[in-house]
Parts: C-alpha cells; sequence; structure tokens
C-alpha cells in the first residue's frame, strides 16, 4: 500500500526558508522519517509543488494509486477551494499537517479548506507532524 504525502508551494525551500518558523530540517528528512515509521505493508511516495493543477492531478491519481494521503497544501489550504474539491473525490484517510502551529500565527492562517474534508489535522510539532500522519495512515489502512 502507498501513502501519499503531498507538499504545496515554498516547501522545497523547507530548511532554508524562515527557519526560525519552519525549522532547519529539508524536505529530504521528512521523506527519510516519514519511510522509517512505514512497516514493510505500506511505502511512500512523497511530492511536492508550487503549483495548484499540480497537486490536484496528484489527488486525482492517488485515487487509485494510493490508500492515504498526508498533505501540507501549505499557503493553498487558506485559499484553495479546488484542493478541497478534488480531496473530496478521494475515499481514503487523508491527514492534514502543517509544520508550524498556524493559530498562533496571523489570522489568515486560522482557516483550512483542507479541515473540511480531512480526518486529522496536525499543527504546530514541526516536521514529526508528518511522522504522526503516516503512522495515523497506515494505523487506518492496516
Ligand atoms: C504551513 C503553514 C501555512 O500557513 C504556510 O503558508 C506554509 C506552511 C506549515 O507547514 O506550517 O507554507 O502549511
Amino acid at each position: 500500500k502507498t501513502i501519499y504525502v503531498l507538499n504545496g508551494p515554498n516547501l522545497n525551500l523547507l530548511g532554508k526558508r524562515q527557519p526560525e518558523i519552519y525549522g532547519h530540517e529539508t524536505l529530504e528528512d521528512v521523506e527519510r522519517l516519514c519511510a522509517a515509521a512505514c512497516p514493510d505493508s505500506h511505502t511512500i511516495r512523497l511530492l511536492q509543488s508550487n503549483h495548484e493543477g499540480q497537486i490536484i492531478d496528484w489527488i486525482h491519481e492517488a485515487r487509485e494509486a494510493a490508500c492515504g494521503i498526508v498533505i501540507n497544501p501549505a499557503a493553498y489550504t487558506h485559499t484553495s477551494v479546488a484542493i478541497l474539491d478534488a480531496l473530496n473525490t478521494f475515499e481514503g484517510p487523508v491527514i492534514e499537517v502543517h509544520i508550524s502551529q498556524v493559530h498562533k500565527r496571523e489570522a489568515f492562517r486560522h482557516h483550512s479548506y483542507v479541515s473540511k474534508r480531512a480526518d486529522g489535522v496536525i499543527a504546530g510539532l514541526g516536521i514529526e507532524g508528518y511522522v504522526a500522519g503516516v503512522r495515523r495512515v497506515v494505523q487506518l489502512t492496516a
């Protein structure tokens, strides 16, 4: 079984971008930790795009290819009805992850379209949040 770990805009710069908020670890570190958290029954496919349509295409692909989705939609969290609609076509578990504690930050980060669909929401645990998300998907799809 495959778990899609989807990442939205600017997360390619994770580790370099505002490290005081997002930390020094990179998306490769996220991939390594997620893979290490996976039992033999599951594998990780970690993807990142700065383009909304690409993320939607991956969610459509996940309908056939994935048992669950862990998604950090980054800024699209707060703007994208299209990503919400795409996630609503997916039948498996969806866990929303934010590296930072978005509720402690600017008011525009407090609302999430994706939370209308997510089965779990994790914020403020740093990149450990992805690991918690993967573990939850494994548990729900065992
Ligand atoms: C983020 C929080 C979002 O508000 C922000 O736009 C991001 C990253 C996080 O992981 O903390 O790009 O999703």
